[in-house]
């Protein structure tokens, strides 16, 4: 089994460059974010504080989470319902950043992590892929994106799904979240050594993918 890793901060397109890759090489496409996100999200509804590391740590094991795949798309089952809207909310962004320093909380999401690549070629996006999930990872892809075109097309998102916010905003919680995501000491956002680095700033959406792909199929032998 093939295992692409496709990691980089907030925003810089990752996902969907993921996403697409994987439909056009028919491959399973694993959003690592939304388990972080699922956790965030029930710490959130269980009125916890997500930097709180001893009571995070504490109600992990009543968290049970299920990856599902509906016409190739992504779903995600926090103990038995389907969060994958709720998990986007701007204030359940915050809480999967913070969520995502406690180190229990990481290896809790290891494994199911580490078993979709099992059964399945992967193309799984995170921060962390490719150095800590799978340091033998076939492929390790790297992507960034300049700062103002990236909270430019975060912000159109979140209006699209009709959240009520501004540029300004956008733009403020994406710095606070990628500078801790960078800095943390834990799994901190940063290429591997070996990844191939991937500026997704000016590259129409297409032509983006056909990149991905090449770099992928030029590895693999596809
Ligand atoms: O990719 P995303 O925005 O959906 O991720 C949400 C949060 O989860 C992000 O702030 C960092 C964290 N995360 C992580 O620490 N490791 C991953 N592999 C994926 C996400």
């Amino acid at each position: 089994m093939y295992k692409v890793a496709i990691d980089g901060a907030s925003g810089t397109g990752k996902s969907t460059l993921a996403k697409r890759a994987a439909k056009r090489l028919g491959w399973v496409y694993v959003d690592t974010g939304a388990l972080y996100r699922s956790i965030g999200l029930y710490v959130y509804e269980n009125g916890l504080d997500p930097e709180d590391a001893d009571a995070v740590s504490f109600v992990l094991p009543n968290v049970r989470l299920e990856l599902k795949y509906e016409d190739g798309v992504q779903h995600v089952i926090l103990n038995g319902r389907d969060v994958s809207d709720t998990i986007r909310l701007p204030e359940i962004s915050m809480y999967a950043s913070k969520v995502s320093k406690i180190p229990q909380v990481r290896a809790f999401l290891l494994g199911t992590q580490r078993d979709m690549a099992k059964k399945n070629n992967v193309i799984m996006d995170g921060r962390d892929i490719g150095t800590v999930i799978f340091p033998d990872a076939e492929v390790k892809i790297f992507v960034t994106v300049r700062e103002e075109i990236k909270a430019q097309r975060r912000y159109k998102e979140l209006i699209e799904k009709g959240v009520e916010t501004t540029y300004e905003d956008v733009l403020r919680d994406m710095r606070t979240r990628d500078a801790a995501d960078a800095s943390r000491d834990i799994a901190p956002c940063v290429p591997a050594s070996d990844a191939v680095m991937f500026d997704n700033s000016d590259a129409p959406l297409d032509r983006a993918v056909d990149m991905i792909c090449k770099i992928i199929t030029d590895k693999v032998g596809k």
